[in-house]
C-alpha cells in the first residue's frame, strides 16, 4: 500500500515525503444508495471524512474493478455545493482489486476536521434481463450485480449500502454470508422498495486483493421495473452550419432498442390494445417518446425506413436570447410506427432546422464565430452505446477549434465536400461511448470565415447556373431527337 500512496502524491504533484507516513484521512461514515434503474443505475456515495494529519488535501476515491467498468459518468462534489472537483486517476498497484482517482480537497483540514464528499456515478449496462425472455403480458424483471463492501484506501468506521427499486416488487436478494463479522445489527434489511446492507463496522483499508479476496462478497438483486429499457445502439448527429442560409441543421439517425426481456411468442396487437383499454398498458413497451428538441425550431422531419411519420406531434416555442436562463424547449412527442417490444429494434431519422444566431455569436475582438452545439438530444432513461457528432462548419471557415463538454473517444477534423462547394467545408468529428442523462451539455467550436469565403458560396451558385444557362443554349442547338428510319 505504501507503494501505490507514495506514487500517488508524486502523481498529484504534492510536496509530501516519499516516505508514507501513516494515513491522512479516515472515513467516519460512507453511505452508497444504488438506484436500480434499466439503462441506467445512479449510484450515489457520501463520504464523512475526518483528517488524521493537518495540511492533507489528496482525498482518494475506490471503486472495485468491476464497478470501474460499468461507470460512464463520475463527479465528485463538496456536499451542498455546485462546483465539481477536479479528478485524477491514480495509477493502480499490481496487487489491487480497485480503481483508484483522486481529488483535491477545496481547504485545508485540521487534525478531526471533517468534510463531506459526494461521488456520483452514473453505471451503464449494469442491468440485464431476468429471464430473458417474457410473454407480452408478463410484468418486466431485471437483475443487478454489485459488491457488498465499498472499498477506500483508508480505514473506515461506519459504512452502509441502500439499494432502491423504483417498485416494490423486489422478487430476491442476496443475504451474504461472512459479513456478520463486521455488521452492528442484521446483514441486510428489507424495507418496503429498499434494501439496506449494513451498517458495517471497523472496516481496514480495502484496495489491496489482501481485503477483497478475505472478506468481499457479490451481491444480487432481482426486481421488477416499470420502465422501458432502452438503448441507443448507434447515434449519428450532424450538424451543418450555414451562414448563407442563417440555418443551422441538426439531424440525429438513431437505432434505438428495446433492451428489456425479448418477447416471448408473438405480437399481439388485440393483448396490446385491450391492455391500453384497461390502462394497464405493459410500461416496458415503448409507445412514444417524448424529446426536449430546442427552442426556436421549424421545419422538423421524422422519418423511419418506410417513409415519414405522420403520428408525432411537435409543440414549438420561440427561440430565447442566447444567455437567458430560461429553460425553454420545443416538445416532439414521437409515436414510432409499432409498438417497441423487448428485444426490438427501431431505427429513424430526427431533423429540424434554427435559426443560426440561435446557436452562433462572434467575437469581434478575435475576429471569430462560435457555435454552440448540443452533444445530444437526451432520450430519458436510455444509454447511447456510441455517438458519432459531426458539425460542417461553412466553406472556408479557417483556424478551426472546439472543445467538447467531457472527454471524447476520438476527435478529428476533417474535409467535407457537398455540392456547389469549391473547396469543401471543414467538419468536425467527435466519438463517444457509453452516453448517460448526465452526458449534457454543448461541443463549442470556434472557426473564421474570410470575407472571400463568404463569397466563395454566391459565386459557386451563380457559376453553377451559368453553365446550366450555357448548357441549356447549347443543347437547344444540338438536335438530341433520335434519327428515325
Ligand atoms: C482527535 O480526536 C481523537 C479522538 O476523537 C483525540 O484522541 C485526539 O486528541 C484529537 N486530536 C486533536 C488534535 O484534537
Ligand atoms: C410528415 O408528417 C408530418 C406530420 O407528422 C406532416 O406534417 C408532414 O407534412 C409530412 N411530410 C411529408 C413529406 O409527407
Ligand atoms: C436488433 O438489433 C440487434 C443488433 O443490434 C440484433 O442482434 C437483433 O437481432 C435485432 N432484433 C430484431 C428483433 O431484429
Amino acid at each position: 500500500m505504501a507503494r501505490w500512496a507514495s506514487l500517488s502524491w508524486l502523481i498529484l504533484g504534492l510536496s509530501s515525503p516519499l516516505v508514507w507516513a501513516g494515513p491522512a484521512f479516515e472515513n467516519s461514515a460512507i453511505v452508497r444508495t444504488v438506484d436500480l434503474g434499466g439503462s441506467l443505475v445512479h449510484v450515489t456515495t457520501t463520504y464523512a471524512v475526518r483528517a488524521l494529519e493537518a495540511g492533507q488535501t489528496a482525498y482518494q476515491f475506490a471503486l472495485a474493478n468491476d464497478e470501474w467498468k460499468k461507470t460512464s459518468w463520475t463527479e465528485v462534489k463538496v456536499k451542498g455545493q455546485q462546483n465539481t472537483l477536479p479528478l485524477v486517476d491514480v495509477p493502480q498497484a499490481a496487487d489491487s482489486d480497485a480503481h483508484l482517482f483522486a481529488v483535491t480537497l477545496p481547504r485545508n483540514l485540521a487534525v478531526n476536521d471533517t468534510i463531506h464528499l459526494v461521488l456520483d456515478t452514473v453505471q451503464t449496462h449494469a442491468t440485464y434481463p431476468w429471464p430473458e425472455k417474457a410473454g407480452q403480458k408478463d410484468p418486466q424483471l431485471l437483475k443487478y450485480d454489485a459488491q457488498l463492501f465499498i472499498l477506500s484506501p483508508y480505514q473506515t468506521q461506519v459504512q452502509r449500502t441502500k439499494v432502491k427499486s423504483s417498485s416494490p416488487n423486489i422478487i430476491s436478494y442476496t443475504t451474504p454470508e461472512g459479513a456478520e463479522q463486521f455488521a452492528k445489527d442484521e446483514v441486510v434489511t428489507k424495507s418496503g422498495t429498499t434494501l439496506t446492507y449494513g451498517p458495517y463496522a471497523n472496516i481496514d483499508p480495502s484496495v489491496g486483493t489482501g481485503f477483497v479476496r478475505k472478506h468481499q462478497k457479490s451481491i444480487n438483486v432481482h426486481y421488477s421495473y416499470d420502465y422501458p429499457v432502452l438503448e441507443v445502439k448507434k447515434l449519428q448527429r450532424f450538424a451543418e452550419i450555414s451562414h448563407w442560409g442563417s440555418n443551422l441543421n441538426i439531424e440525429d439517425k438513431i437505432e434505438l432498442r428495446n433492451s428489456g426481456p425479448a418477447l416471448k411468442g408473438h405480437f399481439s396487437r388485440i393483448e396490446h390494445q385491450s391492455s391500453g383499454f384497461y390502462h394497464s398498458v405493459s410500461p416496458h413497451v415503448v409507445n412514444s417518446l417524448t424529446l426536449h428538441l430546442p427552442a426556436g425550431i421549424h421545419d422538423a422531419y421524422y422519418y423511419d425506413l418506410n417513409g415519414n411519420v405522420s403520428t408525432s406531434r411537435l409543440r414549438t416555442v420561440p427561440s430565447v436570447a442566447k444567455n437567458s436562463k430560461a429553460n425553454q424547449y420545443s416538445i416532439f412527442e414521437m409515436r414510432p410506427r409499432y409498438p417497441v417490444l423487448g428485444g426490438w429494434n427501431y431505427t429513424f431519422t430526427l431533423g429540424w432546422d434554427s435559426p443560426l444566431a440561435d446557436s452562433v455569436s462572434y467575437d469581434s475582438k478575435e475576429e471569430k464565430y462560435i457555435v454552440g452545439v448540443p452533444v445530444w438530444t437526451l432520450i430519458p432513461g436510455a444509454v447511447v452505446n456510441d455517438a458519432e457528432v459531426k458539425i460542417v462548419l461553412p466553406e472556408g471557415a479557417t483556424d478551426v477549434q472546439f472543445i467538447s463538454p467531457f472527454p471524447s473517444l476520438s476527435e478529428e477534423i476533417s474535409t467535407h465536400v457537398t455540392y456547389l462547394d469549391t473547396t469543401g467545408r471543414p467538419a468536425v468529428s467527435l466519438d463517444y461511448k457509453d452516453l448517460t442523462d448526465k452526458h449534457t451539455g454543448m461541443i463549442y467550436v470556434s472557426y473564421k470565415v474570410p470575407l472571400s469565403a463568404h463569397l466563395k458560396k454566391p459565386v459557386a451558385v451563380a457559376a453553377a447556373f451559368f453553365s446550366l444557362f450555357f448548357f441549356a443554349l447549347t443543347a437547344r442547338r444540338v438536335d438530341l431527337r433520335l434519327h428515325k428510319e
